[in-house]
């Protein structure tokens, strides 16, 4: 059979990786696919010419348009990232009858429910595994292996550069700036690294895995988004004595009122497996109704992990390049029809646990003026840690855990506590995550 021809956009990281690994891996990819799978057509601005394979079979351009709009191309894959010109590649692309696979998270999660509806349109396929958990094959997990369950909910690090970041605070005390210059120059972080540290492109990501796990339409802008720039190596060291970790989590949960969909820094028990995934690792724990819980583990940036995702995805389209269009997997793993619009929850109506970290005075009954607070606002506390005060020095932190509540209800005790004579500085507030099956 012939070999397929595919279009590249993109010779960055991970289009070169991509194209390194269809190099090397090239005999073992057609014994898959049941054919070849050569790039024919890339574009790219700049490129390393002495650390790309097969630059020398590629005819190369700068105007992607180019190898969007070549009839020998099949399959374009999109590795330029952003929202544009990438999303009207992609469409184009799609206006040509062309399949596309795509890395690129935040043109999904922000215009995948156009860009499906034109595909579904066209009879091509959109695929993007590698837009979520680098090289974790995690859509494939939930869109096929897990497709006889309802999910429940989905926790997950899936931010590389964000969980190496953390993990180099924790075990080396290492600066925050020095550690995201390395995540950048080992090519985990995205072009504009704010979107990893201030937690967009995990909400990118869980926006999509809330598609895939609820069958809900994507919804970018509903993702309550917090980034790890507040976490301090205070919290760090306080939870550890507390037997936490810290963790940046995407969190997905079905509840009777409506959908959680959330990202921010979490403390979770450190016998947690997840609590232990440390580094570039990523890892998303899915709790479905018949199969429990389930694990995927695995590196969530880099230019092999993620060219690993790229590249299956090529070869699963490549694979099903002849079938019916109605016999496809669907997009967003339920039937177009059968997508629903469940509302999501306002963060203040999600639930969870809290941990606190405040500067008090340390003199009689302060303690009992924070604890009315909290019994007012209907909060139960489930641990309390003083930390004695230098010599000389007359505050103490103190740190609370509290049990699950809904988060209105600490805003309150929050606002009320911080106004107390007895308290300086702001009251520091971390989500905390059992992860039990409920
Ligand atoms: N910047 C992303 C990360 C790359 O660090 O996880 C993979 O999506």
């Amino acid at each position: 059979m012939e070999p397929v021809k595919v279009g590249l956009l993109g010779l960055g990281t991970v289009g070169g990786g991509t194209a390194n690994v269809l190099a090397r891996n090239a005999a073992e990819i057609a014994r898959r696919a049941g054919r070849g799978i050569v790039i024919t057509h890339a574009a790219a601005h700049s490129y390393d010419t002495d650390a790309i394979m097969g630059l020398d079979q590629m005819k190369i351009t700068q105007d992607a348009y180019e190898v969007v709009n070549d009839p020998e191309v099949s399959i374009v894959i999109e590795l330029i990232g952003g929202y544009s010109p990438a999303k009207e590649l992609v469409l184009q692309a799609i206006e040509n009858g062309k399949h596309v696979v795509t890395a690129n998270k935040a043109l999904i999660a922000m215009h995948g429910n156009e860009i499906f509806a034109a595909a579904q349109e066209k009879g091509v396929t959109v695929a993007f595994e590698a837009g979520v958990a680098g090289g974790i094959p995690i859509i494939k997990a939930m869109r096929e292996g897990l497709s006889a369950n309802r999910i429940e909910w989905v926790a997950g690090i899936i931010n590389g550069t964000g969980n190496f970041i953390l993990t180099e605070m924790r075990d080396k005390g290492r600066d925050f700036d020095d550690v995201l210059a390395e995540a950048q120059a080992l090519g985990y972080a995205e072009a504009d690294p704010t979107f990893d540290v201030e937690g967009i492109d995990a909400a990118h990501k869980l926006c999509i895995l809330s598609s895939l796990a609820f069958g809900i339409p994507l919804q970018f802008d509903a993702v309550y988004t917090e980034g790890i720039g507040n976490v301090s190596s205070e919290d760090v060291v306080y939870a550890n004595q507390l037997g936490y970790r810290i963790k940046h989590l995407g969190v997905a949960r079905r509840t009777e009122q409506g959908i959680e969909m959330r990202v921010h820094p979490t403390l979770i028990p450190e016998k947690c497996l997840i609590a232990n995934v440390d580094g570039v690792m990523n890892a998303v724990l899915v709790q479905a109704d018949k199969l429990g819980p389930s694990l995927y583990y695995g590196a969530g940036a880099g230019a092999d992990p993620t060219a690993s995702a790229v590249i299956a995805d090529i070869i699963d389209v490549a694979r099903t390049i002849t079938t019916d269009v109605q016999n496809r997997v669907p997009h967003l793993a339920f039937q177009p029809d059968q997508i629903v619009d469940i509302p999501i929850l306002p963060i203040t109506e999600v639930t969870t646990a809290y941990y606190l970290r405040m500067q008090a005075d340390d003199r009689p009954g302060v303690l009992a003026e924070i604890t009315r607070i909290m019994g007012d606002n209907d909060i139960s506390i489930e641990a309390v840690l003083q930390k004695e005060p230098e010599s000389g020095v007359t505050r103490a932190t103190i740190i609370m855990l509290t049990q699950k509540i809904r988060e209105r209800q600490i805003i309150a005790a929050i606002d009320a506590i911080t106004q107390l004579d007895v308290i300086h500085g702001d009251v520091h507030r971390i989500r905390v995550e059992t992860l039990d099956a409920d």
